[in-house]
């Protein structure tokens, strides 16, 4: 087992981290199948990165049909303990406007049929990991201070929402997760978070807002199209290479 000092998994937008040297690719099979395509281990500031793309570097697999559990099990399985995953998101509260990037400290999860625990199988040791705080306090301190030192505008903390998808939200679907308290609306923070906490991985999130939510913002009537949010999503990722160096330098 080779040890890797951070794996990333890329959302939306993100089917590649360019920065990566020396890379080799592993397709580890898991007890729980494949995860989504091959993972890239490669060089980083001197440290061994693993990365892997959620969807398929061909953005094949919708939300609900990614094997996170596979996922999850061969970052392990590479060697890697912590994982930052970036996530692409829409914005409902006025601090996540489009091409902001946020580091948040809770999550409503509101998806449903989904795999989301490492119990299912008949025999699996029965798991009631705490959850309060279901991003690692240590890594997103280690996040939020690396984007500083690196002179990433981040916004610290937020609520993210995990929505079924792959449709996007109605108004009164966002309404309601306003009320709620949340400011990040996404269809893949869940159960990839819960699942990182079974398996003792060391887990943040690092999200990507690339779009108003549905009904959020200025122009409430805003249509949300694809090349709106690839667009953002690039222009948002710009600062994110110097946020992973000075991480890994750190
Ligand atoms: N809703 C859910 N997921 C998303 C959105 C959104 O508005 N934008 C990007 N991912």
């Amino acid at each position: 087992m080779s040890t890797i000092d951070l794996a990333i998994i890329g959302g939306t937008g993100v089917y590649a981290l360019g920065e990566l040297a020396d890379v080799e690719t592993r397709q580890p099979d898991t007890s729980y199948g494949a995860p989504s395509g091959p993972i890239r281990v490669g060089t980083l500031e001197g440290k061994r990165v693993a990365f892997l793309a959620r969807h398929g570097e061909g953005h094949a697999l919708p939300p609900h049909k990614i094997n996170y559990r596979a996922n999850l099990a061969a970052l392990k399985a590479l060697g890697a303990s912590r994982v930052l995953a970036l996530n692409t998101v829409g914005g409902i509260s006025e601090r996540f406007g489009p091409r902001v990037l946020a580091c948040p400290d809770q999550l409503i999860d509101y998806t449903w049929g989904r795999i989301s625990t490492l119990c299912e199988e008949p025999g699996s040791d029965v798991l009631h990991v705490d959850f309060g705080d279901p991003y690692t306090p240590s890594l997103r301190a280690r996040v939020i201070a690396a984007a500083a030192q690196g002179g990433v505008a981040l916004v610290e903390g937020g609520c993210y929402g995990a929505t079924q998808g792959p449709r996007l939200e109605t108004k009164a679907e966002i309404a309601r997760m306003r009320r709620d308290g949340c400011d990040l609306v996404g269809m893949t923070g869940m159960p990839e978070a819960g699942l990182a906490r079974e398996l003792r991985l060391d887990y943040a999130c690092l999200a990507i807002v690339a779009n108003w939510a549905a009904g959020a913002g200025p122009n409430v009537d805003e249509v949300i199209t694809l090349q709106d949010v690839l667009d953002n999503v690039r222009a948002a990722m710009d600062g994110v290479p110097r946020l992973l160096r000075s991480l890994l330098a750190g």
